[in-house]
């Protein structure tokens, strides 16, 4: 009895606290937006209305960051039902993403001339900071950036009465880290893990599920990205690559863990067939000459210096058979160097430079930190170090492959994963378990190794619109 009396009145001022947050959310459009228009490279002009700088929570640490613009194609206007929603980030290399505006040179002209709706939050990222009693706070440190994503998804949620567009067809769109965000908000939503941080930042009280996400080379699976690596790339470590002894040793230490890696992820071909370690470089070489073979397909020119073995057809056709992976693989380190063992987490391990992956797992006042066992033993020299609960945690937020099959997320039911056959900044094999695992757990999924592309996104827009098409029109 006593507890009750003494709690119902803090109760009640929590209920109003939040009441008075949840409608601070509300959005009111300006009567008279700007009205701009935008010329792609193919000459067409679209006319669209801008509104910007709208801050999507409540409890705003970050101004310059945490804000969201819409861009409302004529078409679209006065049309708040049934037009898809393009949702853009800038984030790259893992730091701050801008509330950007459309550009012919991205993905986010053409969604303008597409029709749709398009929303480009800020996020917070390793290097946003504000100050704070001329102290520097780093605002973006993980996992902020998907925490912004989703209060911006929310937002829209909040105020689907005034802000345009299907809040049940978001298709989200970034690249490499980006792309991991795109991924990770596709991946999680609702999942109730997220709700404690988005309550405090004063994010609406609204599902934050999407309708699709597009990732190009998403950096993700960060904790299993330094074994892939050095799995896959192993064989050119003392030849092309030119490691240290020292360099080398790590690198065979950490290719080893990749194999009980593999085979703990339980994924299967589309034939039904295992993938395991043992079997990998074989389904990586398939999947090279699906690719090779498309982009001859289209008249590129391959060349056999690089690997890729022809045959000729009994037409006479020369026709891409096989691919001599070794000799792909030294192709590509030669055309841009590894990144040197560990890659992702090497912080104070031989290399003592932080990755932007350190610093993403560093605190407010600006740290880095090891965010693997594996690393944070080598960087203490203590074979019993282990990563503290709250690092631990944070590490599982950022991480799209937990949510895959997970009761709890909403998982986005359609995906487009782009990964480049020329791109060395991940390896092959994080892309390709990503896109098995939702195949495995029955999402639609569109992935392929695109021919001779790095580390790069946002091209073929062509073929990533018609797809978007495609996935509106089968859900009508
Ligand atoms: C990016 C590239 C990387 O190689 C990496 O480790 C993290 C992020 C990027 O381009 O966003």
């Amino acid at each position: 009895m006593r507890r009750t009396i003494l709690t119902a009145p803090l109760c009640m001022c929590l209920v109003t606290l939040s009441l008075s947050a949840q409608d601070g959310l509300k959005y009111l459009p300006p009567q008279e937006p700007e009205q701009r228009t935008l010329t792609l490279e193919t000459g067409e002009t679209v006319h669209y209305r801008a509104y910007e700088n709208i801050p999507y929570v409540a409890n705003i640490e970050d101004p310059q960051y945490q804000k969201l613009n819409i861009y409302v194609p004529e078409s679209a206007y006065g049309d708040n039902r049934d037009t898809p929603i393009f949702l853009r980030n800038y984030v790259g290399g893992y730091m701050a993403g801008r509330a950007g505006q459309p550009s012919t040179k991205d993905a986010t002209g053409r969604a303008l001339a597409e029709g749709y709706i398009v929303v480009i939050p800020g996020v917070r990222g390793s290097n946003s900071v504000v100050e704070e009693h001329g102290d520097k706070i780093y605002t973006g440190r993980a996992p902020a950036a998907i925490l912004d994503l989703k209060a911006a998804v929310r937002f829209l949620r909040h105020n689907d009465a005034t802000i345009p567009g299907n809040k049940d067809r978001i298709v989200s769109d970034g690249t490499s880290a980006g792309g991991a965000m795109s991924a990770l908000l596709g991946a999680s939503g609702n999942d109730p893990v997220y709700e404690p941080y988005l309550k405090a930042m004063g994010a609406a009280d609204e599902r934050d599920d999407i309708f699709a996400a597009v990732c190009f080379c998403p950096i993700i699976d960060l904790e299993h990205a330094d074994m892939a690596y050095e799995w896959l790339y192993r064989g050119t470590n003392s030849g092309v690559r030119n490691l240290t002894p020292e360099q080398a040793a790590v690198s065979e230490e950490l290719a080893d863990l990749f194999a009980g890696y593999q085979t703990g992820l339980l994924l299967e071909t589309p034939l039904g067939e295992r993938l395991t370690a043992s079997d990998y470089r074989h389904y990586l070489k398939d999947l090279l000459v699906n690719s090779a073979r498309a982009a001859q397909d289209i008249g590129m020119e391959i060349p056999d210096s690089i690997g890729v073995l022809y045959g000729s057809t009994r037409e006479g056709k020369r026709e891409i058979t096989d691919i001599d992976l070794d000799i792909y693989l030294e192709y590509l380190v030669k055309m841009q160097p590894l990144k040197t063992p560990p890659a992702f987490d090497p912080l104070n391990v031989l290399a003592s430079r932080p990755s932007p992956e350190n610093m993403v797992f560093g605190d407010a006042h600006g740290s880095s930190s090891n965010f693997t066992e594996f690393s944070l033993r080598k960087a203490t020299a203590d074979p019993e170090a282990e990563l503290d609960k709250d690092l631990r945690q944070r590490v599982y937020l950022m991480n799209p492959m937990n949510f895959i099959g997970k009761e709890e997320a909403r998982t986005a039911p359609h995906w487009y994963i782009r990964h480049g056959a020329a791109d060395r900044d991940t390896a092959f094999q994080i892309p390709i378990n990503f896109s098995t695992k939702l195949a495995n757990s029955g999402y639609d999924v569109d992935f392929e190794l695109a021919w001779d592309r790095g580390h790069s996104g946002d091209y073929d827009l062509d073929e990533l619109f018609r797809w978007i098409a495609g996935i509106l029109y089968r859900n009508e």
